[in-house]
């Protein structure tokens, strides 16, 4: 076990004797002691304050890697029932220690994939009872993972989805008064919520991050932008858009129009660069709008090298057939509605937008707006910055279109990572955030159920 993962290097001496109790007793998989400790769920998410070590990240970090004999086929087995009792009692899944790993980072690590997929199970559970409640909270997510991990090692793990007793079992929580799990909410390109503050005693302060990035859609249709090489990035210098996402973007239309058949009707949600619209412009459709809200990016569009100004309006088969409708979706889309426009293909990628605006896009308007054969599409980048938060919303995002009448096919494509190792750095150079670090990108491609 490395130095860092022993247990007098994770609870320090600042510890306080009540916090060192249950961090011991979860180290040591002791259920019946973390039992009986446990009674209230604050207590259950103690932590550290000098290294940030909660009693999950405990759990986890004792079984250290797998080895193959009977003792650690026990050891896990004792894990697991340490960490689901800890989750029970309201351990938060998506805390950060000092070296900003959660506890789902450190079994990934250890490549312990069970207790990996717990926690997934429980950002999946918590995400969920969120959106019940009405809101989407921070999914911490926004920092670098340390460690020694390479680029592109990241393993994909397989996790289902909570079971109907599990779902219940937090709903029950929550109706008892207890608070209910610690909601994260979900940072990616431009994706963000609002926080909820902690109330009650200090709690760990993770190292300050100051590329985090606080987008509000309003705020960001009011910054200033500016295209140069490659990317698209506002004031603040986030990254609206970068040309390092063309091939997501080529995917996508080939997932969108197999066999690019020319006439399709085509909707677009999100200009940015033109990039995708560039593809779909080229299977010759017999339709395609495009909605677009930001002045800068209407202006940019309007401009005479722009491929999508009044000529390209004018060109199209019917006069409204090739338009670009500006303001915002939400606006929009009322419209079309009511014009009762129907589209083949669907793709939905804003900024500045969290994730409950795009499952109202999915719940309220893909059912009127997609044709019964249709495909619909989304730019797929929420918690893309840390693998754990994109695997919860990979599996919030196939729950709630499941309820919205969607079958999503996940379609995973490499990302070429060599210009996008380093923060700062090649493709992210002159942009404040990193908020792709993974080697795999899952393609959604969405139909309707049966
Ligand atoms: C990431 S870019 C889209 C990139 C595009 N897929 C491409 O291939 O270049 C997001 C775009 O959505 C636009 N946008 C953000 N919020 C919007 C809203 N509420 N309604 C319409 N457009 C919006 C932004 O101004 C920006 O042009």
């Amino acid at each position: 076990m490395p130095d860092h993962d022993t247990i007098s290097a994770r609870i320090s001496p600042a510890c306080p004797a009540a916090t060192q109790r249950v961090l011991t007793a979860a180290w040591a998989h002791d259920v019946a002691a973390v039992k009986a400790l446990l009674d209230g769920p604050d207590k259950a998410r103690v932590q550290d304050p000098a290294t940030g070590e909660t009693p999950l990240h405990a759990a986890i970090r004792a079984c250290g890697a797998p080895a193959d004999d009977d003792d650690d086929a026990a050891d896990l087995d004792a894990a697991r029932k340490t960490v689901r009792e800890l989750l029970m009692w309201g351990a938060i899944w998506n805390d950060v220690d000092d070296r900003n790993e959660t506890p789902g980072c450190v079994a990934r690590r250890l490549g312990r994939a069970a207790l990996y997929a717990l926690c997934v199970e429980a950002g999946v559970r918590a995400e969920m009872l969120f959106g019940l409640l009405g809101g989407y909270e921070e999914l911490d997510s926004g920092e670098e993972e340390e460690g020694d991990e390479e680029e592109g090692d990241e393993e994909y793990m397989e996790v289902d989805a909570p079971t109907g007793a599990d779902a219940e079992a937090v709903v029950v929580n929550a109706e008892d008064g207890d608070e209910a799990p610690e909601l994260v909410d979900i940072e990616g390109r431009g994706q963000n919520g609002a926080v909820q503050e902690e109330e009650g005693e200090a709690r760990f302060q993770p190292p300050a991050d100051d590329t985090a990035v606080d987008v509000n859609s309003e705020a960001y249709l009011r910054s200033n932008l500016t295209y140069s090489d490659g990317k698209l990035v506002d004031d603040d210098g986030n990254g609206v858009m970068m040309a390092w996402e063309t091939d997501i973007m080529r995917q996508s239309v080939d997932a969108l129009l197999p066999g690019k058949e020319p006439g399709k009707r085509i909707l677009n949600i999100g200009f940015g660069m033109g990039i995708i619209d560039t593809m779909f412009a080229e299977t010759k459709p017999a339709r395609h709008h495009v909605i677009e809200a930001h002045p800068g990016v209407l202006e940019h569009i309007a401009s005479p090298t722009s491929k999508f100004g009044k000529t390209w309006e004018e060109s199209g088969p019917e006069p409204g057939a090739f338009r670009i409708c500006r303001g915002k979706w939400q606006e929009v889309c009322q419209q079309l509605l009511e014009e009762g426009q129907i589209y083949d293909a669907i793709y939905f990628d804003t900024f500045g937008e969290d994730y409950s605006q795009l499952k109202m896009f999915f719940t309220e308007f893909i059912p009127g707006l997609l044709d019964s054969d249709g495909v619909f599409g989304f730019f797929n980048g929420l918690g893309a910055d840390r693998l754990i938060c994109y695997d919860v919303y990979t599996k919030v995002a196939e729950l709630h279109l499941a309820d919205a009448g969607m079958d999503v096919d996940w379609r995973v494509i490499d990302v070429d990572m060599s210009k996008l190792a380093e923060a700062g750095k090649d493709e992210w150079e002159g942009v404040k955030r990193r908020y792709w670090t993974l080697d795999k990108y899952r393609l959604p491609v969405c139909t309707f159920l049966g």
